[in-house]
């Protein structure tokens, strides 16, 4: 901005707009030059009443037009300076709104849970209702309504975790067999899934706490046939139509006959291979028919009705289905192995 005249103020305020860098500092200038106290132009004006009158008209033009150029470039200076922070932020604050964004990481599920899920759906299928029961049992429930009594050499061989002279936690889950039996009539047919406890040292098949789904069906003609066709067709469905189930002569307190049940290797079809040591059979649970004196402990009539029973490991079936190769993978938390589920 120039003028038709010049005027030390002029020249002045010139040089100090010209250094001036932000919105504080035009601030500064603008009460140097017009604040009605101590501005200097102010200050100009308030001499006018000093000067003889023939003189004051003309001055008072001169110091108007001098504060209109000043109040100009002032404001201009402003608007130039508010721009310059408006683009710099816009430029500083920019972000590419087509960058991907941070993904939450989500959980799966677990793979005991999904095993169990699957085991769950295939035996809902088949007619069968699930039922839990409580980690922490009785001896009666545990051992002595499953015919275990006090002394019985069944019970040296589970390991069990004491909590009290009669509280521990629970070795397998066929307290539930006592518990629903005691509720409720035949017909019946449930399994139920949950955590057992056993005083095992960890290693890659072992855990002091594992997972079990016991099985019970009772009603009147209830065969062995049954039992071997239930299983057969629960682990056709949960493994392949080729897998064969067989049964071995065994022994468990609460049934009679017991057995041991294989299944036909689900990685070799029964060839012979690593996972089932040549023997092309794979050990996956105990059952047998319910022994008449564990009815005799719930009242029901053993003349009348039969039944049987199983309880399988679902952690070795997690292992064999997703083909893991140490159980220990299943209780370290490592994301790395769970996130793969
Ligand atoms: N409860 C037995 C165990 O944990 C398994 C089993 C259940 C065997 C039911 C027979 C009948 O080893």
């Amino acid at each position: 901005m120039t003028l038709e005249y010049s005027h030390p103020l002029w020249d002045n305020f010139q040089q100090d707009l010209s250094s001036v860098e932000d919105l504080p500092q035009l601030t500064e200038v603008k009460d140097k030059y017009l604040s009605r106290q101590r501005g200097e132009l102010s200050l100009e004006m308030r001499k006018l009443g000093s000067l003889p009158a023939e003189e004051r008209p003309q001055a008072g033009q001169l110091l108007n037009r001098l504060k209109k150029a000043v109040t100009k470039a002032l404001d201009q200076r402003q608007r130039e300076l508010k721009e310059g922070q408006t683009e710099r932020r816009l430029k500083e604050e920019t972000f590419d709104v087509s960058l991907p964004g941070f993904a939450p990481s989500l959980g799966s599920v677990h793979p005991i849970r999904r095993a169990l899920r699957e085991m769950e759906e295939i035996f809902v299928r088949m007619g069968f209702s699930v039922l839990v029961g409580p980690e922490i049992e009785t001896d009666y429930y545990n051992f002595e309504a499953l015919n275990i009594p006090k002394g019985h050499p069944a019970r040296e061989d589970q390991d069990t975790l004491y909590l009290s002279e009669n509280l521990l936690l629970r070795t397998h889950t066929s307290p539930v067999q006592i518990r629903t039996m005691e509720k409720h009539q035949p017909p019946l047919r449930i399994v139920v899934p949950g955590r057992v406890y056993r005083r095992d040292s960890v290693d890659a098949t072992h855990s002091p706490m594992f997972h079990q789904v016991e099985g019970l069906v009772v009603d009147e003609g209830i065969s062995m046939a049954d039992l071997k066709g239930t299983l057969e067709m629960f682990f056709k469905e949960l493994f392949s139509t080729e897998t064969r189930v067989r049964l071995r002569p065994s022994y468990f307190p609460f049934v009679e006959p017991g057995a041991e049940v294989d299944i036909s290797c689900i990685f070799c079809a029964g060839k012979g291979c690593r996972v089932c040591k040549k023997s092309g059979w794979i050990e996956i649970l105990g059952a047998g028919m319910v022994h008449p004196r564990v009815f005799s402990m719930v009242g029901y009539d053993s003349e009348r009705y039969t039944g049987f029973a199983w309880g399988m490991g679902i952690d070795r079936i997690a292992i064999l289905k997703y083909q893991v190769s140490d159980m220990r993978y299943f209780f370290e938390n490592d994301t790395r192995f769970l996130s793969q589920f």
